[in-house]
């Protein structure tokens, strides 16, 4: 990982909160902004001297209608914008405000909750949350539908290749767009598959997760549609979670990669089919009910922030 870039390569661990933020209308907010700016630097730091086998860490990403309403540097990052939903035949991928994102990681639960209580503790006079969520490891990296969850992500170098921005845009080099989208799933549609016809639906094996051969694989199933080749990669690191009293089961899908044009190819196969109309058929058990598209600065673009 660069030194200077928010932990946006690190593999998956144990718990994660997600939060989005909204600022309130009419208000100033730099101020506040800056405060953030200096508490997420401050955090970060702290937790990798204090718990540093707990891999904990928060990542901020920031969304196109903020960062003008913040009055950040222009030219803007050039694929940072409002995500247009996508609507295919039968699934939306549906766009939802967001101007601020955490990803706050630990193998520690505690970590986690002091680092969102921190961030609410400075936002909340200016700013609503409209989404947390709590994702566990499930097991061996599963997701809540059963299925490993990750296995084909890059590995090593290739991580940062695929997760920051290049030469392609030099003023913003080392950053990365964060694209998530907030899914629940039909569980009592899902479990009345049998493991086979669950397997067709996703293109791998249940128990030992392993990729089915091209002969067998389904057009329509999971991963034959967001397998867009192998220059075309994103980090991903998907956490399930679930709450038996609301019976909201789902998945938190984030991605974080060099350019948003492979997320955006990978969405439009899943949701508008290729060819148009083959779309993923594990749309039919998981609705997206966010998506929302953010840049993530480093840490030294966050200091040019404040010295503006
Ligand atoms: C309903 C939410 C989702 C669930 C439960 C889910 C689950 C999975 C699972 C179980 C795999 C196979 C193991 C692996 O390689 O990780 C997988 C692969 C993958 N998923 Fe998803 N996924 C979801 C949404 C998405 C979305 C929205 C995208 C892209 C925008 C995406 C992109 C990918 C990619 C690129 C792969 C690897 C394909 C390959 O190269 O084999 N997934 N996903």
């Amino acid at each position: 990982m660069k030194p200077d870039s928010q932990n946006v390569t690190d593999y998956t661990n144990s718990n994660t909160i997600f939060m989005v933020w909204n600022f309130k209308d009419n208000l100033e907010i730099r101020e506040v902004f800056n405060m953030l700016c200096k508490l997420l630097i401050n955090l970060n730091n702290s937790a990798n001297v204090r718990f540093p086998v707990s891999r904990a860490s928060c990542v901020m990403g920031i969304g196109h209608d903020a960062w003008l309403r913040l009055q950040l540097p222009v030219p803007l990052p050039k694929e940072l914008a409002n995500f247009v939903p996508i609507a295919g035949g039968k699934h939306t991928a549906v766009s939802t405000k967001g101007d601020l994102h955490f990803h706050i990681r630990a193998d520690n639960t505690s970590i986690c909750y002091d680092m969102a209580s921190a961030i609410s503790d400075v936002l909340s006079a200016v700013a609503v949350s409209t989404e947390e969520i709590h994702g566990f490891r499930y097991w061996d990296s599963r997701s809540i539908l059963g299925f490993v969850d990750g296995t084909e992500n890059p590995q090593g170098p290739d991580r940062e290749l695929f997760s920051m921005i290049g030469d392609d845009d030099v003023v913003y080099k080392g950053g990365s767009y964060l694209f998530v989208q907030k899914y629940i799933h039909n569980l009592t549609g899902w479990k009345e598959l049998s493991a086979e016809q669950q397997e067709k639906v996703i293109g791998r094996y249940k128990a030992n997760d392993i990729e089915m051969a091209d002969d067998i694989k389904p057009a329509n199933s999971h991963i034959a549609l967001a397998n867009v080749g192998d220059e075309l990669k994103i980090v991903r690191d998907n956490m399930p979670f679930g709450n038996m009293s609301t019976n909201q089961m789902g998945t938190y899908f984030i991605a974080y990669a060099s350019t948003f044009g492979t997320v955006q190819k990978m969405l439009n196969n899943m949701f508008i089919g290729l060819p148009v109309g083959n779309y993923d058929r594990i749309l039919d058990f998981s609705t997206p009910k966010t998506g929302s598209l953010y840049f993530v600065p480093t840490f030294n673009m966050i200091d040019d922030f404040l010295s503006d």
